[in-house]
């Protein structure tokens, strides 16, 4: 009997804990969808970078995308230049047969892409079709696991509108496709922005995103919870800000508006920055948050890599500071003040996620950390 009993109870208590967890989740499915799935651990690699993708260590990834490659403006094709094929067949050959296994990506878009030719593109059926098949085409034929899309940003409404046509014609093109060639369905995701309404970007005044063609076309959608502020700006705020009491820019808010729009968070990857923003201080003396600034730290637009932040926190003794309101590190050093993401953010950052029930998260980007340490608290942090 005693024996009986001792094994009996942990089963129970098993037995239990599933059905709490599937029964508490009446309007969604995440806890069942976290019991029987690992989530996605993924990162961009940035082709042209130096760093090279056989280096990549793939214990602490999932999936890998591979940015950007354009469509043509006329053609709506994508564009294989001699340099993205190189890219694309290294990145391939360097993550095909790799252990752990990662699955790979094909990343349409980006920051610097040209949002009119998307408008364009998603604007007709005949247009959405021929951009649709050029990139099952250009996926297949290098051997990619699925095609990411980047559009930063769509305009107006009506973009937002034809972006949910192009999301289900897109995923009834793969879904057909893999079924005559017998091949796992290449895998469909999008690159969003943090906020399930844009409103802070562009002429056109608020537009929101289509949801429900998110949850029933899309694996998942990415948003990009970063680029909050920068030396745009001319006070010195964070990059990728967890909490904000004074505003709605920040990662809190965004996830939210998501879920709050009716997107599934089982279908949501949390942004998470490799990367810092480096203002120059009008008054060195003046080093808070919200000081004055007068422009970048760098000859760029002063963005800095992680692993640049910690070698200039080091070679200049900067001070240190974890601010655990906005969960967000910032050092300064003279003129220079710098807004990051350091170990502890990023794992308070991961757990957030999770408790939200997200399907995981991505970073922006490869060869930005410093010896895969962020990446690895992250993993650890998922529970991985
Ligand atoms: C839960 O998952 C099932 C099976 O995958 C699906 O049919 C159903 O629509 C989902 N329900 C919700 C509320 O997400
Ligand atoms: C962007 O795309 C539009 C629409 O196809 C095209 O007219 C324009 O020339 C493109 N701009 C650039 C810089 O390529
Ligand atoms: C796109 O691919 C489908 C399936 O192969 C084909 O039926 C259709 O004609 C193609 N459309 C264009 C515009 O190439
Ligand atoms: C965020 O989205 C919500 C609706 O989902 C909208 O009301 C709000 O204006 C948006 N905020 C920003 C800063 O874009
Ligand atoms: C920053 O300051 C410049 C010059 O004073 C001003 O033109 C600009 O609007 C300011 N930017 C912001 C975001 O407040």
């Amino acid at each position: 009997m005693a024996v009986q009993k001792i094994i009996i109870t942990p089963i129970l208590v098993f037995l239990v804990t599933i059905f709490f967890n599937v029964s508490s989740s009446s309007s969604s499915n995440n806890s069942q969808y976290q019991f029987l799935n690992h989530g996605v651990r993924s990162a961009y690699w940035p082709a042209g970078d130096d760093f090279s993708p056989s280096l990549i260590d793939t214990n602490y990834f999932t999936h890998i995308l591979l940015a950007f490659i354009q469509p043509e403006p006329i053609s709506f094709k994508l564009e294989i230049t001699k340099s993205g094929i190189k890219w694309g067949q290294n990145f391939i050959k360097a993550l095909r047969h790799r252990s752990p296994p990662v699955k790979t990506l094909l990343s349409i878009g980006g920051g610097g892409s040209n949002s009119t030719l998307f408008s364009e593109i998603a604007s007709t059926k005949q247009n959405r079709e021929i951009f649709i098949n050029s990139t099952i085409e250009v996926a297949r034929k290098y051997r990619f696991d699925g095609v990411d899309l980047d559009w930063e940003f769509p305009e107006t409404q009506q973009d937002m509108f034809n972006l949910g046509l192009l999301y289900e014609e897109w995923y009834n093109a793969l879904f057909a496709e893999a079924k005559v060639r017998r091949k796992p369905r290449l895998l469909l995701t999008s690159a969003v922005y943090y906020n399930s309404t844009v409103r802070l970007i562009g002429k056109h005044g608020p537009r929101s995103y289509p949801t429900q063609a998110i949850n029933k076309y899309l694996d998942w959608a990415s948003p990009m919870c970063f680029d909050y502020h920068g030396t745009w700006d001319n006070n010195t705020d964070f990059n990728a800000a967890l909490y904000d009491s004074k505003s709605e820019i920040s990662t809190n808010f965004g996830l939210h508006s998501w879920i709050k729009s009716g997107v599934r968070p089982e279908k949501l990857v949390m942004g998470l920055a490799l990367y810092g923003r480096a203002w120059e201080l009008k008054d060195p003396n003046v080093n808070g948050v919200g000081a004055e600034a007068v422009g970048p730290a760098t000859d760029t637009d002063g963005s800095m890599n992680y692993n640049e932040i910690l070698k200039f926190n080091k070679q200049s003794g900067a001070n240190v500071v974890y601010d655990k309101v906005a969960i967000s590190f910032y050092s300064y050093a003279g003129t220079t003040w710098i807004g990051y993401d350091d170990g502890p953010s990023i794992t308070t950052k991961v757990r957030f996620a999770k408790s939200l029930g997200l399907k995981g998260y991505f970073f922006w980007a490869l060869g930005k950390d410093k010896d895969w340490s962020i990446s690895k608290q992250a993993s650890n942090a998922w529970g991985h």
